[in-house]
């Protein structure tokens, strides 16, 4: 990939900041955080609006609670699961045998795969959507019945429901969705749910459930407290921008709980602990990472209004929209302007997703966004 000159681009984004140029943000007067320093905003690297990480994060509390945490590092993490536990359990209104701790989400999916999918297990999922899942389970022998999304984008539930066979092992859902950032209507969602998780596991992966607005859109953790076969999961890799230390949980029967754990290959480690027991508390982070990135999506929808490129309007970090070329040209035109944009999602080949980022680095995919679309 060229070469990228970060202090050209802050020039002709007409955006330089002194403090930018030298690897840090400063946020002084915006609490909760201060300043940002990181290694990957210094001179010469790319702008990662790519994965949809949320670059305000960690919060002041969580590094602090890093930090705290160094003279445990010599202790085995099981000691310090509990107090986890019993604050998602407490957050989630469910026992603390309803929760398995995952590094990352990630972790739960995989398992989630492996479990249901290994030996000829068949598992329906939408496509496109977030992978993970589906392509760890082929692994294991796994046979994915990928329906397309419907003509809104969204999750075609009739169809889905219709392919589930007695050979179906779960079903996925990803709710919101990425790549497109839908949200299924509640009512509908509701309706399969009671439909479908009778016949096999029903998965929802909820990562991005926090940025739902909606008032009363129902968690999949409804269900798994009325004792249905449901399995949600979680990160503390979105609103709580702890994507690089890996915290996730799923959340189901204490009976499937036990049946997926078996298959856990890491435990979460102590740092890792410490940090999401702060951040889970922290309410403070948490409404500004929500703000954050409210107000950088509008950023986003602002920009595509203007240029009069077609976009879903999104429930996630993150916008998909319509560039009508192919993601491969775009996407190397952008790496170009040095602002690293989503994969390809096929077969949504001229769609592209950009995730929301600070606010000067919206800014500079605006600026970039002009110039590559001309
Ligand atoms: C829908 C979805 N689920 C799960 C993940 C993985 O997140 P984690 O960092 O918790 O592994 C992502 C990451 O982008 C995602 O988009």
């Amino acid at each position: 990939m060229e070469q990228f000159d970060r202090r050209k681009w802050l020039k002709t984004a007409g955006i330089a900041s002194a403090m930018t140029l030298f690897g840090g943000v400063s946020l002084e007067g915006k609490n909760p955080i201060k300043e940002i320093k990181r290694k990957s905003l210094v001179p010469g690297t790319m702008v990662r609006l790519s994965s949809n990480e949320n670059p305000y994060g960690p919060s002041e509390k969580a590094r602090q609670a890093i930090i705290d945490s160094f003279g445990d590092m010599c202790r085995y993490p099981r000691m310090f699961y509990d107090e986890l536990l019993t604050k998602i359990a407490a957050k989630e209104g469910v026992s603390k045998d309803h929760i398995l701790l995952t590094s990352g989400s990630t972790e739960g999916l995989k398992v989630a795969g492996l479990t249901y999918g290994a030996g000829n297990g068949e598992i329906i999922a939408a496509d496109p959507t977030f992978q993970s899942l589906m392509t760890y389970a082929e692994q294991f022998g796994a046979y994915i019945h990928r329906v397309p999304l419907d003509e809104n984008f969204m999750h075609d539930l009739d169809e889905m429901a219709r392919r589930v066979t007695s050979n179906t092992r779960l079903v996925f859902l990803c709710n919101p969705n990425n790549p497109t950032g839908t949200l299924l209507p509640a009512d509908d969602l509701r309706r399969f749910i009671e439909d479908v998780s009778d016949k096999a596991v029903v998965f929802s992966d909820e990562a991005y459930c926090d940025y739902i607005e909606q008032p009363g859109y129902p968690s999949m953790v409804e269900f798994v407290k009325e004792g249905a076969n449901v399995i949600a999961s979680r990160t503390f890799s979105k609103v709580y921008g702890l994507a690089g230390i890996r915290v996730g949980y799923l959340i189901a029967r204490p009976d499937i709980i036990k049946r997926l754990s078996a298959n856990v290959v890491s435990y979460i480690n102590v740092a890792a602990l410490a940090a999401a027991n702060a951040a889970i508390d922290d309410q403070e982070f948490y409404q500004f990472s929500l703000s954050k990135n409210k107000s950088c999506k509008e950023m986003i929808y602002t920009t595509l209004d203007e240029m009069g490129l077609p976009y879903l309007p999104s429930h996630g970090n993150f916008v998909f929209f319509k560039t009508g070329q192919p993601i491969s040209t775009f996407g190397k035109a952008m790496a170009k302007e040095g602002i690293e944009v989503g994969r390809a999602f096929p077969p949504l080949n001229d769609w592209c997703r950009i995730s929301t980022g600070l606010e000067e680095e919206v800014e500079a995919f605006t600026a970039a966004l002009k110039r590559v679309m001309g």
